[in-house]
């Protein structure tokens, strides 16, 4: 029995992983899900910082004095979930889902992407927990804009916050 569940309990850590480790696999020197080197990657930094209103140290840390963009971080894997469930797969889709790990609650965020009708825009959920449930409705990109961070963000990492209702 004992070897049963040490099997399933492997097979569950391996389908865990599996997404962080093919994130992760080896690249090129500064490729990332970002850009496809380091220069590509640095403009999209930037462009992710602003969006934001955020410093790089909110997602990178200083190891000895000097920032080590390589190691990683809760805001950096919540900003790779933002990636590929939003940025990549939001607007094919239709809707899309992201959680990460915010002060050791699990954070869930909904995106539906409706294009017609009154309704048109971006429906956010976000629900820490068992917490309270927001929601928030964001527009669309221009016209010939592609969706980024910026779309939902505005120059803001917490856009929710502000819609709690009392
Ligand atoms: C919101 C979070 C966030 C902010 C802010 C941010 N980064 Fe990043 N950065 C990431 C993530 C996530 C990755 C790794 C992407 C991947 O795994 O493919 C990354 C990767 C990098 C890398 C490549 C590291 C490597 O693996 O080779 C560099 C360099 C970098 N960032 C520089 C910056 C600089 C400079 C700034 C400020 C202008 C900045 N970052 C701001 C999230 C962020
Ligand atoms: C479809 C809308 C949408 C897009 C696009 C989007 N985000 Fe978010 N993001 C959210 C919402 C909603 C939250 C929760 C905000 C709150 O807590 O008020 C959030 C939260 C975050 C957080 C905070 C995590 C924490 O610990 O609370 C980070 C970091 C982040 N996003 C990074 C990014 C980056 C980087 C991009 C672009 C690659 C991006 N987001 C694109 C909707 C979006």
């Amino acid at each position: 029995m004992k070897h049963v569940s040490f099997v399933i309990f492997a097979l569950i850590a391996t389908f865990a992983l599996a997404p962080h480790a093919s994130a992760q696999a080896p690249k090129k020197p500064g490729q990332t899900i970002f850009g496809e080197d380091r220069k590509a990657t640095m403009k999209a930094m930037r462009g992710i910082s602003k969006a934001l209103g955020e410093k790089c140290t909110y997602c990178h840390v200083k190891e000895g004095g000097k920032v080590v963009y390589t190691t990683d971080t809760p805001h950096k894997q919540a900003a790779r979930q933002m990636k590929s469930a939003f940025i990549d797969s939001l607007v094919a889709n239709g809707q899309a889902e992201a959680s990460f790990d915010h002060h050791g609650k699990s954070k869930v965020i909904k995106a539906n992407y409706t294009t017609k009708g009154d309704d048109a825009g971006i429906h956010l959920v976000a629900q820490e927990g068992e917490g309270e449930q927001h929601t928030l409705k964001v527009s669309l990109p221009k016209k010939g804009e592609a969706l980024n961070c910026k779309t939902c963000h505005g120059g803001r990492v917490h856009i929710l916050a502000k819609e709690e209702k009392k």
